[in-house]
């Protein structure tokens, strides 16, 4: 048995999705023989409330100078981070030295604003690759992993931050006490540290079980937040929804007394009281929702398949890499992922095999159904792809329900 990562306390699995592979882990058929394979297993911690997953591969396995994740690839995820980077500009980085940090800055998505303002900024990311994408956008980029060491480097050479920021980062990062001191190391006394993560209370509503893959080594609800970071001396002081990533939780922290906690903070902890996420009973229902989905979308894809009707999955999401390989979807019941992120283009979906294909190839020869693998993003993309729905073409999405859409 393994031990939570914030309270020490024993782990015991609520569900196995069985063998996966690394969701972003796209591959040539030479590297089929080698694929790791890893078992995902996510876990309660009955003690300090933190969802995770017990088995993680090691951080080289994910993160590298291949990693085929952009931020960039949404409009309107662009527009999240500048709308964000607006927000701090305006409200928290007045000081005129301010300075923000960015934990896994990824190609620079929301820093650039906050350099275009001229105001002092550092990324941390530890993709090369992306890394170099935010350095040719003007975005100051330091290619580490961020822990205490790093905290003290940053300190050396840059002083205290005004505000530490991170997306869909945290939950990626195992040791998160690591973090936290190293968080609380670089914060000046009334900075903040403000970060978003795609939030268990939507996971748990929607059945979006694909949101638990390899990188997401936890996740948060304000709860497991607020106790992983007091003894580190951070306390939850607002909390704010967002609709990104298919829900998502903006979590504000701040050094123990420095602000007063917003009346939003209380009345989130009663709704996930109210919703169970701490009751391990709310799992049991969570796993057999998980298998009622399987069962649908299998029946779903095979109806299709029987009918004579072509299905392309729309965009190879790190999600989908649980959905396809819990369900058992191959390129029998999808012929190719259509995405347009270039490095993923010409490999194959890990695990399952699926070819990734451009965006072209969906567009050039519309099929009969489009599987809405990027669900996230359901609305950018149906609004672009009204072509293909006047054509004829269906979605299939999973999230929440198992549905066919015109
Ligand atoms: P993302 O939403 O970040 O999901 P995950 O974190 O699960 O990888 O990824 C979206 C993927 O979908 C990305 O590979 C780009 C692709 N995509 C398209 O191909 N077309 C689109 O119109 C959009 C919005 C995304």
């Amino acid at each position: 048995m393994s031990d939570c990562r914030i309270c020490g306390a024993g782990l015991k699995p609520f569900m196995s999705f069985g063998p996966m592979p690394i969701a972003n882990g796209f591959l040539t058929p030479e590297d089929f023989d080698g694929e790791y394979f890893f078992d995902l297993e996510p876990a309660l911690c009955e003690s300090c409330g933190m969802v995770q997953i017990v088995e993680q591969p090691a951080p080289e396995l994910m993160f590298h100078a291949d990693y085929a994740f952009f931020s960039g690839t949404s409009q309107r995820m662009a527009q999240h981070f500048k709308a964000l980077a607006g927000e701090l500009i305006e409200r928290n980085l007045t000081a005129k030295d301010a300075f923000a940090v960015e934990l896994g800055s990824n190609d620079g998505i929301m820093l650039r604003h906050i350099a275009d303002a001229g105001i002092r900024h550092l990324g941390i990311e530890p993709s090369a690759n992306v890394a170099d994408a935010a350095r040719e956008a003007g975005v100051n980029t330091l290619t580490a992993f961020f822990d205490e060491a790093c905290a003290e480097r940053i300190v050396d050479e840059y002083g205290h931050a005004d505000v530490i920021y991170s997306a869909n980062v945290m939950c990626h990062i195992p040791d998160l006490p690591g973090v936290a001191a190293g968080v609380r190391r670089l914060l000046k006394p009334d900075g903040l540290l403000i970060f978003e993560d795609p939030y268990l209370g939507d996971v748990i509503a929607k059945t979006s079980y694909d949101q638990i893959y390899d990188e997401h080594v936890f996740l948060f609800s304000a709860t497991s937040v607020a106790r992983a970071f007091a003894p580190h001396g951070l306390s939850l002081i607002d909390t704010r929804p967002l609709p990104t990533h298919g829900g998502s939780m903006r979590y504000y922290l701040a050094p123990k007394g420095s602000y007063p906690a917003a009346p939003a903070v209380e009345t989130r902890l009663e709704a996930e009281r109210q919703q169970g996420l701490t009751d391990p009973a709310r799992y049991e229902s969570f796993r057999e929702a998980c298998e009622r989905s399987r069962r649908e979308l299998l029946a779903a894809l095979g109806t299709a398949r029987d009918e004579g009707g072509c299905v392309v999955g729309y965009g190879a999401t790190a999600k989908s890499t649980t959905v396809t390989n819990y369900c058992g979807i191959t390129s029998d019941l999808v012929s190719f992922i259509s995405d347009i992120t270039p490095e993923k283009q010409g490999k194959y979906s890990p695990g399952v095999h699926i070819p990734v294909r451009p965006y072209d190839a969906f567009r050039a020869n519309y099929p009969d159904y489009a599987l809405l693998f990027a669900w996230n993003h359901e609305a950018e993309i149906r609004d672009k792809e009204q072509d293909f729905a006047a054509s004829g073409g269906r979605w299939i999405r999973y999230v929440p329900e198992v549905e066919i859409l015109a």
